[in-house]
């Protein structure tokens, strides 16, 4: 067994990790590749920690794939990425299915190729009763479009007289974003030496610990994730509140 993993607190484990996955461009441009052999690559991190996340007992894994602004990149690595999209979820829902992983997406699934959605949901619909791991891919998402949207359904329900405009608080907001059904990220872990959040998860965020490594995406492996998860550990967490309250 890993002497990391030994470390790790199984008692104090987040419930829900976000990553977002960055660094396959300049991983592949490194080696004199083409972007796209990066993005390859980077599937096999994708494996390596979903398998690492379900070992642990993690229950919900947010991955951050493809953002609202990767669509105004060059068309040829657009395509490309959506046809690994494709590739991998075909390859992949069998295992995913076997080791009762459960797929979910969030993101403007309107933007993607018919081809991409049908795939995604034919997946969704295999793993839909597997209760373990959650595994949310994050695809043609942003923290911003999520709002905007939450925005306008709320309008809209207020303006039928569903709603009123008094009874909204944290609680109807959060049903209305996309990730109603899962807890916030504890932890969030952004590869490739960037210190940003990119439209990820603005709100959801808000009391997440943040993790910054420099190892590229596609060099992101289990003990990555353990150092990661070691690191958290060692935080306290306050949520506004003085050292000294929080012991009980
Ligand atoms: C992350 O890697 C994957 C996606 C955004 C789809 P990048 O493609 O952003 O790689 P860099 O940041 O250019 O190295
Ligand atoms: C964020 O990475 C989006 C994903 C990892 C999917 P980017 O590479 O698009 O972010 P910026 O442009 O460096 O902020
Ligand atoms: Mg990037």
């Amino acid at each position: 067994m890993s002497a990391l993993l030994e470390k790790i607190d199984k008692s104090k484990l987040p419930r829900h990790i976000a990553i977002i996955m960055d660094g396959n461009g300049r991983w592949a441009k490194e080696k004199g590749e083409d972007r796209l052999f990066g993005h390859f690559h980077g599937v096999e991190s994708v494996r390596n920690i979903v398998e690492g996340s379900a070992e642990l007992g993690i229950e919900y894994l947010t991955l951050y794939a493809f953002s609202t602004e990767n669509w105004d990149r060059p068309e040829y690595e657009v395509i490309g990425l959506m046809e690994l999209l494709v590739s991998t979820i075909r390859k992949e829902v069998e295992s995913l299915d076997k080791n009762n992983i459960r797929l979910h997406v969030i993101g403007d699934m309107n933007m993607l190729p018919d081809y991409a959605r049908n795939e995604l949901n034919e997946a969704l619909d295999i793993t839909k009763d597997n209760t373990g791991l959650n595994l949310i891919m994050a695809l043609s998402y942003s923290g911003r479009w999520e709002l905007l949207n939450a925005v306008k359904n709320i309008a809209h329900e207020v303006k039928l007289g569903k709603l009123n405009v008094e009874a909204i608080d944290e609680n109807i907001l959060q049903r209305f974003l996309c990730t109603s059904e899962f807890p916030d990220p504890e932890l969030m872990i952004r590869t490739s030496g960037e210190f940003r959040i990119s439209n990820f998860l603005l709100y959801q965020l808000a009391y997440a610990e943040l993790y910054f490594t420099n190892v590229r995406w596609p060099d992101f492996r289990k003990n990555n994730l353990y150092e990661a998860i070691l690191d958290y550990q060692a935080r306290e967490r306050r949520f506004g509140k003085t050292s000294d309250q929080l012991v009980t």
